[in-house]
């Protein structure tokens, strides 16, 4: 994947003109999802992906992928640290970051963990990482547009 200039950037000086999680907190997360990606379970894929999530009073919740011998019942790192921070009473997100071991792409959340991430609101972001340091970040709006959620309910 091209590396978008204003959507990407690298170690110490990332772009955090469009996000609005501050650059040092950027790099906190950055770090935590290459933390969690340790504990991954995936002895199926061997593919680790971790993930950090950050609540909007700045707790972080952390996730790995989970595999099962019944291979539709692996669930996402992303999956993993959003069931973590709902079931300790949290629902409001400002960013996640995510981490696998590709140096080719940049780790994108798949199709059923944006729509579990949609749930909680459209408008935080999302910082997609190469383990060189390097992030590509989008709003949730952006990967998952013209989203079904919980307010579509209320218009029947
Ligand atoms: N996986 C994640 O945990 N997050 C992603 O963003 C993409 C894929 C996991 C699911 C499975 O355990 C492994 O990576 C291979 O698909």
């Amino acid at each position: 994947m091209a590396q978008v200039p204003g959507n990407c950037s690298q170690g110490s000086a990332p772009n955090s003109a469009s996000s609005s999680v501050g650059p040092e907190q950027i790099q906190h997360l950055l770090h935590m999802c290459k933390e969690a990606k340790k504990a991954a379970y995936c002895p199926y894929s061997h593919f680790p992906v971790g993930a950090a999530l950050l609540t909007g009073d700045g707790k972080i919740f952390s996730g790995c992928n989970v595999e099962n011998a019944c291979f539709p019942l692996g669930v996402c790192a992303e999956r993993t640290a959003i069931q973590k921070a709902i079931s300790e009473g949290y629902t409001d997100f400002r960013a996640m970051a995510i981490a696998s071991d590709s140096e080719e792409q940049f780790i994108v959340p798949c199709g059923a963990c944006r729509q579990v991430m949609r749930e909680f609101g459209r408008n935080w972001d999302v910082f997609m990482t190469k383990p060189n340091g390097t992030y590509m970040f989008k709003t949730l709006e952006e990967l998952l547009p013209l989203s079904f959620g919980p307010e579509d309910l209320k218009k029947l």
